[in-house]
């Protein structure tokens, strides 16, 4: 099948080199020259597991990418909209990105003859498909939206550093069509693809708020066992012990229970927010989601508080900072859990050194005072205490390392250091154990 995908960022580019890889023929479509430039010339604009290899197997074949919408839409019958969506000031989806993309489509269609396919897959909050682009889109191309083009809702469900499995390797497939043509259409693209439950038919809204729904509960897991975690800390039980048994229930499942220093990244907290920013707009309050947040945006300020009770005042004292991406396995600063933490400490005047294998140029961006180390062992050299952030495997093995520290304080916001082990040698404390 014929595809254009608008957005060459992390949905768009792992999304049209999936769809290469399936056989289809796909150009992107990106305002910026620099990304066209590097897909046409084999180079993935964005890193992201096996998505290099892909891309350099199908560039110049069944992949091109152009800034063209005009030719790129006469060139295709479908076209996918994989566009940002950023929060605006009060946390609530700042569509613009998706006006504007929905706009240039729009005018491409209507100087197109013949059906055209337009797929949301952007994360947008329920009925803007069906009250924002479609109204563009109709507006834009003079034509009428479920006869001479149609439109879909197909929302992605990828983990940053397994994309392109996820991609290929689904639980479900959503679609939610405006009209019965193009969700069967959209559907066709999927042929291949073995998905593990049935691929699911619903209309534009559903599907925007399955996506919701699913990250939000994902987000209400985290933030329900880092409150269980904080009350485990004050009685003294140990919370992992307690959520392992819990996550046998099969009702519950196992993932997602892990306590810790909450849930950073480009979409937990972005989602969450921009669902209680709909909810709100449509008259109801959201109890629960609300405190998902706030659970989350706390547990950082408890990692100082535990830091405090240890060293006292922080002025002038040198801290450590392990790990400053929002997970293992990625560069991704957006909403890294390290930010507050930083931002706390440097508040307090303490001095920071700070190591992550990947994020440390991200987080130089941010915050250009702190000292960025190549090394764990450079990082904890002469310090007085160390917040671990980041899940990071090589933190699991650090161990004659704590002995360059001045004072072996260890504040663990990730349940990474093997604390039992080193027992006898640092001054160890969890965030929730
Ligand atoms: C998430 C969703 O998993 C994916 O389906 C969605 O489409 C995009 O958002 P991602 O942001 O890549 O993916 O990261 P994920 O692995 O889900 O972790 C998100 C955050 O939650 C991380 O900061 C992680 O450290 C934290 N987390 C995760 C916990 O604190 N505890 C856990 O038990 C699991």
């Amino acid at each position: 099948m014929k595809v254009s995908v608008v957005g060459s960022g992390y949905v768009g580019t792992v999304t049209a080199a999936c769809l290469a890889e399936l056989g289809h023929q796909v150009i992107c479509i990106d305002i910026d020259e620099e990304r066209v430039n590097k897909i046409n010339s084999g180079v993935s604009p964005i890193w992201e597991q096996d998505l290099d290899e892909l891309i350099q197997n199908h560039a110049g074949g069944n992949l091109k990418a152009t800034s063209d919408y005009e030719s790129a839409v006469m060139d295709s019958d479908i076209s996918f909209i994989c566009v940002g969506t950023p929060s605006d000031d009060y946390g609530n989806i700042d569509l613009s990105i998706v006006k504007s993309a929905s706009e240039s489509l729009g005018y491409a269609i209507g100087n197109k003859g013949g059906y055209h396919v337009v797929v949301v897959k952007s994360t947008v909050v329920p009925e803007t498909t069906e009250k924002v682009v479609t109204p563009i889109l109709e507006q834009a191309s003079g034509k009428q939206a479920g006869k001479d083009f149609g439109v879909s809702m197909n929302p992605e469900f990828l983990r940053e550093g397994k994309a392109v499995y996820d991609f290929m390797n689904p639980d479900r497939i959503v679609i939610g069509a405006l009209d019965k043509h193009s969700g069967d259409v959209v559907s066709h693209l999927y042929d291949k693809v073995e998905c593990q439950n049935e691929l699911i038919k619903t209309n534009p809204r559903t599907a925007e708020m399955i996506k919701y729904a699913n990250n939000s509960f994902l987000a209400t897991k985290i933030s329900f066992s880092n409150e269980i975690g904080n009350i485990c800390k004050k009685l003294g039980i140990d919370t992992y012990e307690v959520m392992k048994v819990v996550g046998m229930d099969f009702r519950i499942s196992p993932y997602f229970l892990n306590s810790g220093a909450g849930f950073g990244g480009s979409c937990f907290p972005k989602d969450v927010r921009a669902l209680t920013g709909k909810s709100k707009e449509i008259g109801y309050e959201p109890i629960l989601l609300d405190s998902v947040i706030r659970v989350n945006e706390n547990q950082p300020h408890r990692m100082i508080d535990l830091l405090e009770e240890k060293i006292g005042y922080l002025e002038n004292k040198t801290i450590t900072v392990l790990g400053l991406a929002f997970k293992n396995g990625t560069d991704d600063i957006r909403e890294s859990r390290s930010v507050p933490v930083i931002a706390d400490l440097l508040y307090n005047g303490a001095e920071i050194k700070a190591y992550d294998p990947q994020a440390n140029g991200n987080m130089k961006k941010v915050f250009s005072s702190v000292t960025y180390c190549d090394s764990a062992e450079e990082a904890l050299y002469n310090s007085e205490a160390c917040l671990v952030m980041t899940d990071w495997n090589e933190f699991k093995n650090l161990d004659s390392e704590f002995g360059l520290m001045k004072n072996k304080v260890v504040v663990d916001g990730r349940r990474i250091i093997p604390f039992q082990k080193l027992e006898q040698e640092i001054d160890y404390v969890g965030i929730c154990w």
